[in-house]
């Protein structure tokens, strides 16, 4: 189908499951960014693509159009000191518990030469959200202008903030309408969303983190791995060179969930404090990628002696440091944590209702927790408790008793602490067996690398 017909023609054409020409995929765009198009139009044209899917050309063509709604950010000849700019990098995550990976490989891949131009999102139902995190550090500021954010990305490295209205706008209303609509679960609309708005930054290569399992955003192992390959396939198409990793979220990543037990996590692991554990595991391994792919090393050996020697010579915290400063943190937020981030006032253990191994969570089920707690939203409007959370989370395969809990529950109230404990317990699957008969998750399941053509 052609472009140049009306929106109810080219909407005809897809409800009938032909494939829409890239000349006609621009001007739908077009028409939902300028308003043209009506909701009912919009949500038509959803509900279409959603029940016949779309061929991989028209989701390269509809990730670029979306890609292209907005400002498209360019990072050659930036001012002076633009030689110093390494290759602009940059990581996503379809969303996790615990999963606290931007907050450290931001900072790593720029110690180690890249830039990270890194725009982030909120908690979304179980999931925490990056920027939700960082404001739990006072003064952080996620909405610089434009020029702070450049200025930051050149000189630290990297530099997390949130989405401005002019990046991808088409995505916003688009979203907004799925939302309503019953669209939201479509391959095609999941893939250029979140690439729309990733490659408006003006990357040159990306690093997807596709979870899956019990936290994860898609329900089984196949529909997980058929977004990893296709969001690989079509950013790749799209001219950024792309490696999706899929990786377990049938536990939390990290062992706690929330905002600021995660900010303190994230400081643990970059000054040294936590030398091992999935959390690193899984953000090494993104990074070298980015590594590679960004040509910072010339293979995975070299990578990971970059990434080694600039987490151990204190390179990742200092270029955390030198973001927080430059957004309007404290500047000593790295030696003083304790006195920045906010505590909740009840701190209490969680004990399973008997002795045994962790063989199972309902990883979901933990995130919700936090969110009752206070730690996610219910609704779009609702106010984050950044001091509320979990830390100390078990690990499938480990024992827990009298003595070790399930995990500590940071809360507002007693009451909201007992509400936690519940739902914990309901959760975490405790079961009379021996270590070595639980299952151990496999914590990288395949890794899915996209040349641009
Ligand atoms: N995240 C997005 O940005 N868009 C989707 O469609 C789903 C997850």
């Amino acid at each position: 189908m052609q472009a140049g017909a009306l929106p109810q023609e080219l909407i005809r054409a897809k409800r009938d499951g032909q494939a829409l020409s890239p000349e006609a995929i621009r001007e739908l765009v077009g028409g939902i960014s300028d308003g043209s198009l009506s909701d009912a139009q919009v949500g038509a044209l959803a509900m279409a693509i959603y029940l016949n899917g779309m061929r991989a050309a028209e989701t390269v063509a509809l990730t670029e159009a979306i890609r292209d709604s907005g400002e498209v950010l360019t990072w050659d000849g930036f001012g002076p000191g633009s030689d110093v700019l390494g290759p602009i990098l940059d990581k996503h995550s379809t969303g996790g518990v615990g999963d606290l990976v931007s907050l450290v490989l931001g900072p790593w891949i720029a110690a180690c030469g890249g830039s990270v131009p890194m725009v982030s999102g909120r908690g979304l139902g179980h999931t925490g959200g990056t920027l939700d995190k960082l404001e739990s550090i006072p003064g952080y500021d996620i909405a610089p202008t434009r020029e702070r954010f450049r200025t930051l990305v050149r000189e630290a490295g990297v530099a997390i903030v949130g989405q401005t209205a002019e990046l991808a706008p088409a995505d916003r209303r688009l979203y907004a309408i799925r939302d309503v609509t019953a669209t939201v679960e479509s391959l095609p609309l999941i893939v250029s969303s979140i690439l729309g708005k990733k490659l408006a930054c003006g990357l040159d290569a990306l690093v997807m983190d596709v979870k899956t399992g019990s936290g994860a955003f898609m329900p089984t192992l196949e529909k997980s791995r058929e977004l990893a390959e296709t969001i690989a396939e079509v950013a790749s198409r799209a001219g950024t060179p792309t490696t999706a990793l899929l990786t377990d979220m049938s536990q939390p990543l990290a062992p706690c969930a929330g905002n600021a037990v995660e900010v303190r996590e994230a400081i643990a692991l970059l000054t040294g404090d936590k030398i091992d554990g999935r959390l690193l595991e899984v953000t090494r391994e993104l990074a070298a990628e980015l590594l590679l792919a960004g040509k910072l090393a010339r293979d995975r050996e070299a990578a990971l002696a970059l990434l080694h020697e600039r987490l151990a010579s204190g390179a990742a915290a200092e270029r955390f440091a030198r973001m927080v400063a430059g957004l309007g943190g404290p500047a000593d937020l790295l030696e003083r944590h304790d006195r920045y981030l906010p505590k909740a006032p009840v701190l209490r253990p969680v004990h399973a209702e008997h002795g045994g191994h962790v063989v199972r969570m309902d990883t979901r089920a933990v995130g919700l927790a936090v969110v009752a707690l206070g730690g996610g939203r219910r609704a779009p409007q609702d106010a984050i408790d950044h001091g509320v959370g979990l830390t100390g989370i078990a690990s499938i395969g480990e024992a827990v008793d009298g003595e070790r809990p399930l995990a500590w529950v940071h809360a507002r109230s007693e009451s909201d602490a007992e509400r936690a404990a519940s739902q914990l317990r309901a959760a975490i699957d405790v079961n009379d067996v021996d270590a070595g008969d639980v299952r151990l998750p496999t914590l990288i399941q395949d890794v899915i690398r996209r040349e641009a053509p």
